[in-house]
Protein backbone atom coordinates (compact mmCIF):
# COMPACT_ATOMS: atom_id res chain seq x y z
CA UNK A 1 0.00 0.00 0.00
CA UNK A 2 1.21 3.15 -1.04
CA UNK A 3 0.47 6.92 0.01
CA UNK A 4 0.11 7.93 -3.19
CA UNK A 5 -2.98 6.94 -4.29
CA UNK A 6 -5.92 8.28 -6.56
CA UNK A 7 -7.01 10.58 -3.81
CA UNK A 8 -3.79 12.15 -3.30
CA UNK A 9 -3.18 12.25 -6.82
CA UNK A 10 -6.46 14.17 -7.64
CA UNK A 11 -6.21 16.40 -4.39
CA UNK A 12 -2.71 16.98 -5.50
CA UNK A 13 -1.42 16.21 -1.48
CA UNK A 14 1.14 13.31 -0.39
CA UNK A 15 -0.70 12.07 2.80
CA UNK A 16 -4.68 11.27 1.99
CA UNK A 17 -5.54 12.34 5.54
CA UNK A 18 -7.87 15.17 5.43
CA UNK A 19 -8.38 17.70 8.33
CA UNK A 20 -11.84 17.46 8.84
CA UNK A 21 -13.65 20.65 8.94
CA UNK A 22 -15.35 21.82 11.64
CA UNK A 23 -17.44 25.40 11.89
CA UNK A 24 -16.29 27.11 15.58
CA UNK A 25 -13.15 25.30 15.81
CA UNK A 26 -11.33 25.39 12.35
CA UNK A 27 -8.77 28.36 11.87
CA UNK A 28 -7.23 29.17 8.54
CA UNK A 29 -3.95 28.33 10.73
CA UNK A 30 -5.19 25.10 11.70
CA UNK A 31 -5.96 24.86 7.96
CA UNK A 32 -2.61 25.97 6.89
CA UNK A 33 -0.63 23.82 9.69
CA UNK A 34 -2.19 20.54 8.18
CA UNK A 35 -1.75 21.38 4.43
CA UNK A 36 1.90 22.64 4.79
CA UNK A 37 2.23 18.87 6.11
CA UNK A 38 1.46 17.11 2.99
CA UNK A 39 -2.21 16.28 3.82
CA UNK A 40 -5.50 18.32 3.62
CA UNK A 41 -6.76 21.13 5.53
CA UNK A 42 -10.57 22.27 5.17
CA UNK A 43 -11.63 25.60 6.04
CA UNK A 44 -15.25 25.86 6.72
CA UNK A 45 -17.60 28.24 5.51
CA UNK A 46 -21.17 27.15 6.12
CA UNK A 47 -23.76 29.89 7.25
CA UNK A 48 -21.04 32.12 6.96
CA UNK A 49 -21.45 35.70 5.16
CA UNK A 50 -19.75 35.29 1.39
CA UNK A 51 -17.96 38.77 2.88
CA UNK A 52 -16.47 36.87 5.77
CA UNK A 53 -15.74 33.82 4.15
CA UNK A 54 -13.75 35.45 1.71
CA UNK A 55 -11.46 36.72 4.35
CA UNK A 56 -11.07 33.38 5.68
CA UNK A 57 -9.42 32.38 2.30
CA UNK A 58 -7.04 35.19 2.04
CA UNK A 59 -5.84 34.26 5.36
CA UNK A 60 -5.28 30.72 4.46
CA UNK A 61 -3.73 31.73 1.48
CA UNK A 62 -1.31 34.41 3.16
CA UNK A 63 -0.58 30.80 5.20
CA UNK A 64 0.33 28.16 2.79
CA UNK A 65 0.67 27.28 -0.50
CA UNK A 66 -0.74 24.07 -0.68
CA UNK A 67 -3.76 22.58 -1.71
CA UNK A 68 -6.88 23.22 0.43
CA UNK A 69 -10.42 22.23 0.67
CA UNK A 70 -13.11 24.56 0.98
CA UNK A 71 -16.02 23.03 2.98
CA UNK A 72 -19.97 24.37 2.46
CA UNK A 73 -23.33 24.08 3.64
CA UNK A 74 -25.58 22.43 0.52
CA UNK A 75 -29.05 22.73 2.05
CA UNK A 76 -31.85 24.57 1.03
CA UNK A 77 -33.71 26.55 3.44
CA UNK A 78 -37.09 25.81 4.94
CA UNK A 79 -39.96 27.91 4.85
CA UNK A 80 -39.86 29.37 8.63
CA UNK A 81 -41.90 28.17 11.77
CA UNK A 82 -44.55 29.41 12.84
CA UNK A 83 -44.65 31.90 15.41
CA UNK A 84 -46.34 30.11 18.20
CA UNK A 85 -44.01 27.29 17.58
CA UNK A 86 -40.96 29.49 17.73
CA UNK A 87 -42.36 31.61 20.62
CA UNK A 88 -43.12 28.43 22.51
CA UNK A 89 -39.26 27.30 22.03
CA UNK A 90 -37.86 30.74 22.60
CA UNK A 91 -39.97 31.40 26.11
CA UNK A 92 -38.33 27.69 27.15
CA UNK A 93 -35.20 28.42 26.34
CA UNK A 94 -35.20 31.76 28.31
CA UNK A 95 -36.87 30.74 31.15
CA UNK A 96 -33.20 28.33 31.37
CA UNK A 97 -31.12 31.18 30.64
CA UNK A 98 -32.33 32.97 33.11
CA UNK A 99 -32.02 30.46 35.91
CA UNK A 100 -28.73 29.69 35.02
CA UNK A 101 -27.70 33.78 35.09
CA UNK A 102 -27.22 34.04 31.63
CA UNK A 103 -28.55 37.05 29.65
CA UNK A 104 -29.75 36.40 26.10
CA UNK A 105 -32.05 38.66 24.94
CA UNK A 106 -34.73 37.10 22.74
CA UNK A 107 -34.62 37.16 18.87
CA UNK A 108 -37.43 38.25 16.29
CA UNK A 109 -38.04 35.69 14.15
CA UNK A 110 -38.99 38.19 11.27
CA UNK A 111 -35.74 39.67 11.69
CA UNK A 112 -33.51 36.43 10.81
CA UNK A 113 -32.31 35.79 7.53
CA UNK A 114 -29.77 32.87 6.35
CA UNK A 115 -27.24 32.63 3.43
CA UNK A 116 -27.67 30.55 1.01
CA UNK A 117 -24.69 28.14 -0.09
CA UNK A 118 -25.79 29.49 -3.50
CA UNK A 119 -24.08 32.81 -2.24
CA UNK A 120 -21.18 31.44 -1.36
CA UNK A 121 -20.45 29.80 -5.02
CA UNK A 122 -19.44 33.13 -6.48
CA UNK A 123 -16.60 33.58 -3.51
CA UNK A 124 -15.57 30.15 -4.85
CA UNK A 125 -15.06 31.24 -8.00
CA UNK A 126 -13.74 34.38 -7.72
CA UNK A 127 -10.65 32.90 -5.05
CA UNK A 128 -10.04 29.84 -7.62
CA UNK A 129 -11.07 27.29 -4.93
CA UNK A 130 -9.85 24.16 -6.54
CA UNK A 131 -11.48 21.12 -3.92
CA UNK A 132 -14.67 22.14 -2.64
CA UNK A 133 -16.19 19.69 -0.06
CA UNK A 134 -20.26 20.00 0.70
CA UNK A 135 -22.15 18.33 3.72
CA UNK A 136 -26.20 18.39 4.36
CA UNK A 137 -26.58 17.74 0.96
CA UNK A 138 -25.73 17.85 -2.61
CA UNK A 139 -25.67 21.72 -4.66
CA UNK A 140 -28.12 21.84 -7.52
CA UNK A 141 -27.05 20.88 -11.20
CA UNK A 142 -26.49 24.62 -12.03
CA UNK A 143 -24.59 24.84 -9.08
CA UNK A 144 -22.43 22.05 -9.93
CA UNK A 145 -21.93 22.33 -13.23
CA UNK A 146 -20.28 25.69 -12.63
CA UNK A 147 -18.43 24.69 -10.01
CA UNK A 148 -16.95 21.86 -12.52
CA UNK A 149 -16.60 24.80 -15.18
CA UNK A 150 -14.05 26.72 -12.69
CA UNK A 151 -12.06 23.03 -12.25
CA UNK A 152 -13.35 22.37 -9.03
CA UNK A 153 -12.94 18.82 -7.69
CA UNK A 154 -16.10 18.59 -5.43
CA UNK A 155 -16.25 16.33 -2.01
CA UNK A 156 -19.90 15.21 -0.96
CA UNK A 157 -20.79 13.41 2.11
CA UNK A 158 -22.15 10.34 2.71
CA UNK A 159 -23.86 8.56 5.61
CA UNK A 160 -25.38 5.79 3.82
CA UNK A 161 -24.69 3.59 0.71
CA UNK A 162 -28.30 5.34 -1.14
CA UNK A 163 -26.41 8.98 -0.25
CA UNK A 164 -22.96 7.63 -1.66
CA UNK A 165 -24.56 6.91 -5.03
CA UNK A 166 -26.75 9.88 -5.23
CA UNK A 167 -23.53 11.95 -5.23
CA UNK A 168 -21.32 9.68 -7.70
CA UNK A 169 -24.68 9.86 -9.78
CA UNK A 170 -24.87 14.18 -8.93
CA UNK A 171 -21.14 14.65 -9.77
CA UNK A 172 -19.27 14.71 -7.21
CA UNK A 173 -15.88 13.38 -7.66
CA UNK A 174 -15.22 12.27 -4.24
CA UNK A 175 -17.40 10.77 -1.38
CA UNK A 176 -16.80 10.96 2.41
CA UNK A 177 -18.27 8.17 4.31
CA UNK A 178 -19.72 9.85 7.52
CA UNK A 179 -20.11 7.05 10.62
CA UNK A 180 -22.19 7.36 12.79
CA UNK A 181 -19.22 7.68 15.60
CA UNK A 182 -17.94 11.47 13.76
CA UNK A 183 -18.44 14.31 15.73
CA UNK A 184 -20.60 17.34 14.60
CA UNK A 185 -24.10 17.41 12.14
CA UNK A 186 -24.54 14.04 10.48
CA UNK A 187 -24.47 14.76 7.00
CA UNK A 188 -27.60 13.03 6.05
CA UNK A 189 -29.56 14.55 3.36
CA UNK A 190 -32.10 11.91 2.84
CA UNK A 191 -35.78 12.75 3.60
CA UNK A 192 -37.12 10.76 6.22
CA UNK A 193 -34.39 8.87 6.52
CA UNK A 194 -31.36 8.87 9.82
CA UNK A 195 -28.70 6.31 8.63
CA UNK A 196 -27.19 5.10 11.80
CA UNK A 197 -24.14 2.95 10.57
CA UNK A 198 -20.78 2.53 11.60
CA UNK A 199 -17.95 3.64 9.64
CA UNK A 200 -16.67 -0.49 9.49
CA UNK A 201 -19.92 -1.25 7.89
CA UNK A 202 -20.30 1.61 5.64
CA UNK A 203 -16.45 2.56 3.89
CA UNK A 204 -16.13 -1.15 2.45
CA UNK A 205 -20.01 -1.01 1.29
CA UNK A 206 -19.50 2.28 -0.54
CA UNK A 207 -16.49 1.23 -1.69
CA UNK A 208 -17.56 -1.52 -3.68
CA UNK A 209 -20.55 0.45 -4.95
CA UNK A 210 -18.83 3.74 -6.55
CA UNK A 211 -15.82 4.10 -9.03
CA UNK A 212 -14.82 7.95 -7.12
CA UNK A 213 -12.16 7.69 -3.98
CA UNK A 214 -13.92 7.32 -0.74
CA UNK A 215 -12.55 8.97 2.67
CA UNK A 216 -13.87 7.42 6.01
CA UNK A 217 -14.61 9.41 8.64
CA UNK A 218 -15.47 9.14 12.19
CA UNK A 219 -14.12 7.95 15.34
CA UNK A 220 -10.39 8.14 13.57
CA UNK A 221 -8.40 10.11 15.97
CA UNK A 222 -4.68 8.31 15.76
CA UNK A 223 -2.40 5.99 12.94
CA UNK A 224 -4.37 3.39 14.16
CA UNK A 225 -7.59 4.53 12.82
CA UNK A 226 -5.73 5.59 9.75
CA UNK A 227 -4.53 2.38 8.86
CA UNK A 228 -7.49 0.68 9.27
CA UNK A 229 -9.97 2.76 7.24
CA UNK A 230 -7.44 2.87 4.28
CA UNK A 231 -7.55 -1.20 5.05
CA UNK A 232 -11.34 -0.92 4.53
CA UNK A 233 -10.55 0.32 1.48
CA UNK A 234 -11.10 3.80 1.55
CA UNK A 235 -8.48 6.42 -0.02
CA UNK A 236 -8.07 8.64 2.29
CA UNK A 237 -9.59 9.72 5.98
CA UNK A 238 -10.98 13.12 7.07
CA UNK A 239 -10.21 13.11 10.89
CA UNK A 240 -12.05 15.31 12.82
CA UNK A 241 -11.97 15.40 16.88
CA UNK A 242 -8.39 14.54 16.79
CA UNK A 243 -7.50 18.33 16.25
CA UNK A 244 -9.98 19.35 18.56
CA UNK A 245 -7.76 20.40 21.21
CA UNK A 246 -4.82 21.42 19.30
CA UNK A 247 -3.13 24.72 19.64
CA UNK A 248 -4.79 25.98 16.86
CA UNK A 249 -8.26 24.92 17.87
CA UNK A 250 -10.92 27.99 18.75
CA UNK A 251 -11.96 25.62 21.52
CA UNK A 252 -11.95 27.70 24.89
CA UNK A 253 -10.20 26.30 28.01
CA UNK A 254 -13.51 24.99 29.49
CA UNK A 255 -14.38 23.62 26.11
CA UNK A 256 -11.36 22.04 26.04
CA UNK A 257 -11.27 20.82 29.59
CA UNK A 258 -14.92 19.07 29.03
CA UNK A 259 -13.27 17.34 25.52
CA UNK A 260 -10.34 16.32 27.57
CA UNK A 261 -12.57 14.28 29.85
CA UNK A 262 -14.64 12.29 27.08
CA UNK A 263 -15.26 8.88 27.21
CA UNK A 264 -16.68 6.33 24.81
CA UNK A 265 -19.68 7.29 26.03
CA UNK A 266 -19.99 10.71 26.68
CA UNK A 267 -21.32 12.06 23.49
CA UNK A 268 -24.61 11.71 22.10
CA UNK A 269 -26.75 12.54 18.97
CA UNK A 270 -28.92 15.82 19.53
CA UNK A 271 -31.29 17.90 17.52
CA UNK A 272 -31.27 20.61 20.47
CA UNK A 273 -28.48 22.90 19.02
CA UNK A 274 -29.64 23.25 15.60
CA UNK A 275 -32.58 21.40 14.83
CA UNK A 276 -30.30 18.79 12.92
CA UNK A 277 -29.02 15.62 14.34
CA UNK A 278 -25.44 16.20 15.40
CA UNK A 279 -22.78 14.12 17.76
CA UNK A 280 -21.42 16.11 21.37
CA UNK A 281 -20.99 16.27 24.86
CA UNK A 282 -23.80 16.51 26.66
CA UNK A 283 -24.46 20.26 28.59
CA UNK A 284 -27.20 21.97 30.07
CA UNK A 285 -28.73 23.36 27.07
CA UNK A 286 -28.95 19.90 25.65
CA UNK A 287 -30.25 18.69 28.97
CA UNK A 288 -32.68 21.19 28.97
CA UNK A 289 -34.13 21.06 25.52
CA UNK A 290 -34.66 17.21 25.82
CA UNK A 291 -36.55 17.31 28.66
CA UNK A 292 -38.92 19.85 27.79
CA UNK A 293 -42.09 19.48 26.03
CA UNK A 294 -41.38 21.69 23.18
CA UNK A 295 -41.17 21.00 19.50
CA UNK A 296 -37.38 21.10 18.22
CA UNK A 297 -37.06 23.92 15.54
CA UNK A 298 -36.11 22.78 11.74
CA UNK A 299 -32.40 23.65 11.03
CA UNK A 300 -31.34 26.88 10.71
CA UNK A 301 -33.98 28.10 12.68
CA UNK A 302 -33.55 26.60 16.15
CA UNK A 303 -29.75 26.92 15.62
CA UNK A 304 -30.24 30.62 15.05
CA UNK A 305 -32.35 30.95 17.84
CA UNK A 306 -29.36 28.80 20.14
CA UNK A 307 -26.63 31.43 19.09
CA UNK A 308 -26.84 33.84 21.41
CA UNK A 309 -26.39 31.69 24.26
CA UNK A 310 -23.34 29.87 22.30
CA UNK A 311 -21.89 33.01 21.82
CA UNK A 312 -22.21 34.53 25.35
CA UNK A 313 -21.71 30.98 27.26
CA UNK A 314 -18.32 30.78 25.02
CA UNK A 315 -17.50 34.46 25.86
CA UNK A 316 -17.56 33.48 29.84
CA UNK A 317 -15.79 30.07 28.80
CA UNK A 318 -18.88 28.60 30.73
CA UNK A 319 -19.21 25.34 28.44
CA UNK A 320 -22.97 24.57 29.45
CA UNK A 321 -24.25 26.21 26.59
CA UNK A 322 -21.85 25.78 24.06
CA UNK A 323 -22.39 23.15 20.96
CA UNK A 324 -19.31 20.87 21.87
CA UNK A 325 -19.04 18.86 18.84
CA UNK A 326 -17.04 15.85 19.60
CA UNK A 327 -17.16 12.12 18.09
CA UNK A 328 -16.89 8.90 19.89
CA UNK A 329 -12.91 9.13 20.32
CA UNK A 330 -12.56 12.35 21.18
CA UNK A 331 -11.09 11.08 23.92
CA UNK A 332 -8.19 9.86 22.26
CA UNK A 333 -7.33 13.50 20.96
CA UNK A 334 -4.05 14.69 22.17
CA UNK A 335 -4.03 18.00 23.72
CA UNK A 336 -1.30 20.69 23.78
CA UNK A 337 0.43 20.14 20.04
CA UNK A 338 -0.04 22.11 17.15
CA UNK A 339 -1.90 20.57 14.19
CA UNK A 340 1.35 20.18 12.56
CA UNK A 341 2.59 17.40 15.13
CA UNK A 342 -0.77 16.09 15.57
CA UNK A 343 -0.48 15.03 11.85
CA UNK A 344 2.86 14.29 11.90
CA UNK A 345 2.51 11.43 14.66
CA UNK A 346 -0.52 10.38 13.10
CA UNK A 347 1.54 9.69 9.90
CA UNK A 348 4.27 7.97 11.50
CA UNK A 349 1.62 5.75 13.34
CA UNK A 350 0.28 4.34 10.36
CA UNK A 351 3.65 3.78 8.73
CA UNK A 352 4.55 1.64 11.80
CA UNK A 353 1.34 -0.15 11.63
CA UNK A 354 1.67 -0.49 7.46
CA UNK A 355 4.99 0.16 6.26
CA UNK A 356 5.11 -0.13 2.47
CA UNK A 357 3.38 3.49 3.12
CA UNK A 358 6.95 4.73 4.81
CA UNK A 359 9.27 3.36 2.18
CA UNK A 360 6.99 4.68 -0.59
CA UNK A 361 7.16 8.19 0.45
CA UNK A 362 10.78 8.28 1.49
CA UNK A 363 11.28 7.15 -2.17
CA UNK A 364 9.35 9.71 -3.30
CA UNK A 365 10.79 12.57 -0.85
CA UNK A 366 14.23 11.19 -2.47
CA UNK A 367 13.55 11.57 -6.02
CA UNK A 368 12.10 15.13 -5.51
CA UNK A 369 13.24 18.28 -6.53
CA UNK A 370 15.36 20.11 -3.93
CA UNK A 371 15.99 17.10 -1.93
CA UNK A 372 19.18 16.53 -2.82
CA UNK A 373 21.40 17.93 0.23
C1 LIG B 1 -16.58 20.36 16.16
C2 LIG B 1 -16.96 19.76 14.85
C3 LIG B 1 -17.47 20.59 13.86
C4 LIG B 1 -17.80 20.05 12.60
N1 LIG B 1 -18.20 20.90 11.61
C5 LIG B 1 -18.33 20.41 10.34
C6 LIG B 1 -18.50 21.31 9.25
O1 LIG B 1 -18.54 22.54 9.40
N2 LIG B 1 -18.63 20.75 8.00
C7 LIG B 1 -18.53 19.40 7.78
O2 LIG B 1 -18.62 18.96 6.64
N3 LIG B 1 -18.35 18.54 8.81
C8 LIG B 1 -18.22 19.02 10.07
N4 LIG B 1 -17.96 18.14 11.10
C9 LIG B 1 -17.91 16.68 10.82
C10 LIG B 1 -16.53 16.29 10.29
O3 LIG B 1 -16.42 16.66 8.92
C11 LIG B 1 -16.25 14.78 10.36
O4 LIG B 1 -17.25 14.05 9.70
C12 LIG B 1 -16.10 14.26 11.78
O5 LIG B 1 -15.34 15.13 12.58
C13 LIG B 1 -15.43 12.91 11.75
O6 LIG B 1 -15.58 12.26 12.98
P1 LIG B 1 -14.52 12.41 14.19
O7 LIG B 1 -14.87 13.71 14.84
O8 LIG B 1 -14.83 11.23 15.02
O9 LIG B 1 -13.15 12.41 13.61
C14 LIG B 1 -17.65 18.65 12.36
C15 LIG B 1 -17.15 17.83 13.37
C16 LIG B 1 -16.80 18.37 14.61
C17 LIG B 1 -16.22 17.45 15.66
Amino acid sequence: MEWKNNLSSMLGIIYPIVQAPMLGITTPEMVAAVSNGGALGSLPIGNIAPSTARTLIQQVRKLTTKPFAVNVFAYDIPISPDQTSFDAMQNMLQGVYTRNGLGVPPIDLKTLSFFSYKDLLPVLIEEKIDIISFTFGIPDAAGVSLLKQSNAKLIGTATSLEEAVLLEQRGMDVIVAQGIEAGGHRGSFLADSFPQVGVMALVPQIVDRVKVPVIAAGGIVDGRGVAAGLMLGASGVQPGSAFLLCNESQATGAHKAAIAAATDTTTRLTRAFSGRWARGLTNTLIAAVEDANVDILPYPYQDALTQPARKASREQDNPSFVAMWAGQAAGLAKERLGAAEILQQMISQTEQLIPSLAATTNNAAAGSPGNHS
